[in-house]
């Protein structure tokens, strides 16, 4: 089964969102194979976003990811890199669509509560960034015959 990280951000932390985010990840189906919660140092947050180094915003995506606790998931089930970007939403959530998370909470491309991975080389590298193998727990949800035909 596919893996990818899943995390929300400060803001959706201090806006009470953790418990939201971690029921549609759930009654999506998908299995939770690893999480905790963290504050990201400003070393290992430009790390995680390299890609956007010596972009206008890079200095203030750091400061915000770096501004208070971040809840980390490693999410495990089928197509989940792709099926987690959909049920986040696009970047900006003035635009995301209502049903997605973004869509439903935000309004501040600087304030989009959640990150997931997007692509499958982008996971392996954002999991091993913040989690150790031992970390990452093998175990068979109980729904997995219903969620999945085959
Ligand atoms: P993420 O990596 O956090 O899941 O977000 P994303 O893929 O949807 O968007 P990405 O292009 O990777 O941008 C990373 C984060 O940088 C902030 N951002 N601000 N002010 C701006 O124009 C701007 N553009 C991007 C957002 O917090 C975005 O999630
Ligand atoms: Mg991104």
């Amino acid at each position: 089964m596919e893996k990818s990280l899943l995390m929300v951000k400060p803001d959706g932390v201090s806006r009470g969102l953790i418990g939201e985010i971690i029921s549609r990840v759930e009654k999506k189906g998908f299995k939770i194979a690893a999480m905790k919660m963290t504050r990201i140092n400003k070393e290992l947050a430009k790390r995680h976003y390299r890609e956007h180094n010596g972009k206008p915003f890079f200095e203030g995506l750091v400061e915000y990811i770096t501004s208070g606790p971040v809840v980390m998931m490693v999410v495990e089930g089928r197509d989940t890199v792709r099926v987690l970007r959909s049920m986040i939403g696009t970047t900006d959530p003035k635009d995301a669509p209502l049903g997605t998370i973004r869509g439903d909470f935000g309004l501040d491309v600087g304030r989009n509560i959640v990150h997931a991975s997007d692509s499958k080389d982008s996971a392996a590298r954002e999991i091993s960034l913040f989690f150790n193998h031992d970390e990452i727990l093998d175990y068979e949800k109980a729904d997995n015959k219903w969620v999945y035909e085959s």
